[in-house]
Order: structure tokens, then C-alpha cells, then sequence
């Protein structure tokens, strides 16, 4: 006969045994629910609606699209306020769109100006103004700006003159 002391003993470590083995299986149960929601289904949300974060809807004021979209950053754009970066030309496309379809190396798809200022904001590679860098305006445009956006876009940039 076991005395009690040695019962006790005997049902603790019987406990913590079984405590243990329950665990693991417990957790092995869990293992594949629990990375699924912590790790990949949250990651690849993210990953979809940064994609389609949209820089601009097309409702606000164009110079406050203008700003949101960035463009200002890199080119000055007389009329709105605060446009005056350098990396890219000026945007007087009521002034120069007419010359780039006309230029030799054109080889764009474009065959009116409003549709070469599309192509430019969609497609920067189709021809990239000479003197200034390729690959230096973003090339994500077409996910960011609505359609909306890009028509008021398209009708404040073909009325832009060159004010030289
Ligand atoms: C990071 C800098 C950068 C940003 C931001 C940027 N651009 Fe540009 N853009 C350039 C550069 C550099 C060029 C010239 C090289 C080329 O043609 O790709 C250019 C060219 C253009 C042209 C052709 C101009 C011409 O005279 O033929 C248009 C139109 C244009 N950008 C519009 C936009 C608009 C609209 C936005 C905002 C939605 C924008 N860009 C944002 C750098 C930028």
C-alpha cells in the first residue's frame, strides 16, 4: 500500500504530465489557425490595400490634387501654389505638348496633346522629355488616380501656357 504522502506526490506529477501532453496537443490544434490569422491573412491585406490607397479621388480642388498626387514635388506648375520643383520640366503643356508629338523621337501612342498629357502621367517611359532623367517620376500612377482625377489633371495641364 502507498501511503499518502506518496499518493499526493504521485497525483501531482500525474497532473503535470497530463497538463503537459494536453498542451502540446492543444497548441499543435492551434498551430496552423493561429499563423494563418496572426502572420499571412493581415500581411496580405495590407499588401492589397496599399496598392489601392488612392492618392486622389478626383472631388478635391486641383491645386489640392495636384499636392496630394505629389507633382509639385518635382515640377513647377504656374498656378499652383507652392509648385516649384526642378526635377522635371515646367508643366506649360498648352505650350509644349504640340512640340513633343511633333519631335522625331516621339514613339509614344499618343495623337492629340490632352492625350499625350495622359500618356506622360500613366507612362512616363513613352517619352521622356529630353534633358531630364527616365525613371525618375513614378511609373504607379494609373493605380493611384482615379479617373476622375486624372481628367481634371489632363484639363488643368492642357490650358497651362509657357508665362515666357
Ligand atoms: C519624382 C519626380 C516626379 C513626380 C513626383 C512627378 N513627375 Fe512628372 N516628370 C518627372 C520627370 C523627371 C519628367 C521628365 C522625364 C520624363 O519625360 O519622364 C516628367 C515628365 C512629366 C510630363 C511630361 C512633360 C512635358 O513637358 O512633356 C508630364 C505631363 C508630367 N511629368 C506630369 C506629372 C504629373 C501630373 C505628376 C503628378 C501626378 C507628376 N508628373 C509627378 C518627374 C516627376
Amino acid at each position: 500500500m502507498l501511503d499518502r504522502d506518496t499518493m499526493v506526490i504521485v497525483l501531482i506529477v500525474g497532473c503535470g504530465g497530463l497538463a503537459t501532453v494536453l498542451g502540446s496537443v492543444l497548441s499543435q490544434m492551434n498551430a496552423p489557425e493561429v499563423q494563418q490569422s496572426t502572420m499571412s491573412r493581415p500581411l496580405e491585406k495590407k499588401a492589397i490595400s496599399l496598392e489601392h490607397v488612392p492618392l486622389a479621388t478626383g472631388d478635391e480642388p486641383v491645386e489640392k490634387l495636384f499636392v496630394q498626387a505629389g507633382c509639385p514635388v518635382c515640377h513647377t506648375i504656374p498656378g499652383i501654389p507652392g509648385a516649384q520643383g526642378r526635377q522635371g520640366p515646367i508643366l506649360v503643356l498648352g505650350s509644349t505638348a504640340h512640340e513633343r508629338l511633333a519631335d522625331a523621337n516621339y514613339q509614344g501612342q499618343a495623337t492629340t496633346e490632352r492625350e499625350y498629357i495622359l500618356e506622360s502621367v500613366l507612362n512616363p517611359g513613352a517619352y521622356v522629355v529630353p534633358g531630364y532623367p527616365d525613371r525618375v517620376m513614378p511609373r504607379w500612377y494609373g493605380q493611384k488616380l482615379s479617373a476622375k482625377a486624372l481628367d481634371k489633371i489632363a484639363d488643368y495641364l492642357e490650358q497651362v501656357m509657357d508665362p515666357v
